[in-house]
Formats: C-alpha cells, structure tokens, sequence
C-alpha cells in the first residue's frame, strides 16, 4: 500500500502562498459576496484554511486524480462544514472536472509535466490553461504558483499570445524568491495571477 505523507504542521511553501495570496489578492475578489474557488491538483489542499481565512465568504472546491491525497485533504478539513470544503478525485483533463463559473481557480506547484518532452510539456501545459479559462466567470482569475520554470515559461507564452484565450495579466506578479536557509527546494518561487476578461 501506498504511503501518503501527511505533515500536519504545514510548511514554508505553504506559509509562503498564504503570504503571496493575501498581498495579491484582488480587491474586486475580496468584495464578491461569494466566491467559488476550485483548486487543481490540490492534493492534501493545504492552502484550503488559509483561503478560507482571507476570504470567508469562499466556497473550496478540490480537485486531483490522487485518491489517496484526496481521503487525506478530506480527513484534515473535516472541522470546516462541508459546504465550505469539498475534495474530489477529478482529472483536469476531464473538462466537465472543472465545473464552472468559478471565481478563482488555484494552481499550485502543479508540475502535472513532469517527465514529459518539451513538446508534450507545451501541449499538456496549453491545454491545463485553456481547461481553466473554461471555467471561470468573467472577471475571474487563476492564480498559480510554480518552482517549474518550464510551466511558467508556456503560461507566460500564452499570455503573450493573441490566440484567443483572452487573458490580461491582471494581477500578474512574478515573484522571484532566493529561498531561505530550511526551505524544502531550491528553485525560485513565482506566482502569477490572470484575470479572464
Ligand atoms: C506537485 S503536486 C502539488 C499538490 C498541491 N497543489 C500542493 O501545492 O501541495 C501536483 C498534484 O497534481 C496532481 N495531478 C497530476 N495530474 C493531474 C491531473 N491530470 N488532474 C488532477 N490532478 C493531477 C498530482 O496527483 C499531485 O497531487
């Protein structure tokens, strides 16, 4: 059998979203009078009660094809009202997956590219974006955090591209952080937000 780590103390990259989340997040997000939030590749959806915090008027929607990460993040938030929390096991290539009308779509460190070719990383990386923009409402946004630089390259491609998907770089911010002395990885950290208009 499997073995799903489950680390309850959190960790320096999810301290580090929380912090990026709250200074980032849009005005016009914060003031909606409800907000659908779908994660995906949520896996333990460790940013779930942080968000829950920032906007309580949020409904967190998770979603990821690993079931056991999935019984894990249902059992950790149990204490939040089931309306307020949900993880399912979805793929993200399942387009009806996504729902819609979502108001912020989170995705974080996705790397769903992993071992992939360059060109598969760009089809794959292309059809994740596009599956999001799908399911945002207008005036929503994706805000996504990645160490892989190749994703983030392929997201700022698309961005950069006029092919139809729309997006602005609303909120964009690339955040590019040396990491400190304990940190789990080596990379830099970036995040990017997008607002569909
Ligand atoms: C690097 S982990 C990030 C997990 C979480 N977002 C976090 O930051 O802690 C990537 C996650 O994507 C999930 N994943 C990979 N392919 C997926 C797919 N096609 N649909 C949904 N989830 C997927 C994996 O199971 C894994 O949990």
């Amino acid at each position: 059998m499997n073995k799903v780590e489950d680390p309850s103390g959190g960790n320096p990259i999810d301290q580090e979203f929380a912090e990026i989340f709250s200074k980032y997040l849009p005005q016009d997000l914060k003031m909606r009078d409800t907000i659908k939030v779908l994660s995906v590749g949520c896996g333990f959806a460790y940013e779930a009660t942080g968000l829950l915090d920032v906007l309580p008027q949020a409904d967190y929607r998770g979603i990821d094809t690993d079931k056991l990460q999935i019984e894990a993040a249902v059992k950790r938030h149990q204490g939040l009202s089931s309306g307020r929390f949900r993880a399912e096991v979805a793929d993200i290539f399942q387009t009806n997956s996504l729902g819609e009308d979502n108001d912020l779509i989170i995705i974080r460190n996705p790397a769903f590219t992993a071992n992939r070719s360059t060109r598969e990383i760009q089809t794959s990386w292309t059809e994740v974006i596009i599956n999001c923009t799908q399911a945002l409402k207008i005036g929503g946004y994706i805000f996504l955090t990645s160490t892989n630089k190749a994703e983030l390259e392929h997201t700022m491609a698309i961005i950069n591209q006029d092919n139809g998907i729309q997006i602005i770089n609303g909120i964009t911010h690339n955040d590019i952080r040396q990491s400190g002395e304990g940190m789990p990885f080596k990379d830099d950290y970036i995040a990017v937000g997008l607002r569909l208009v």
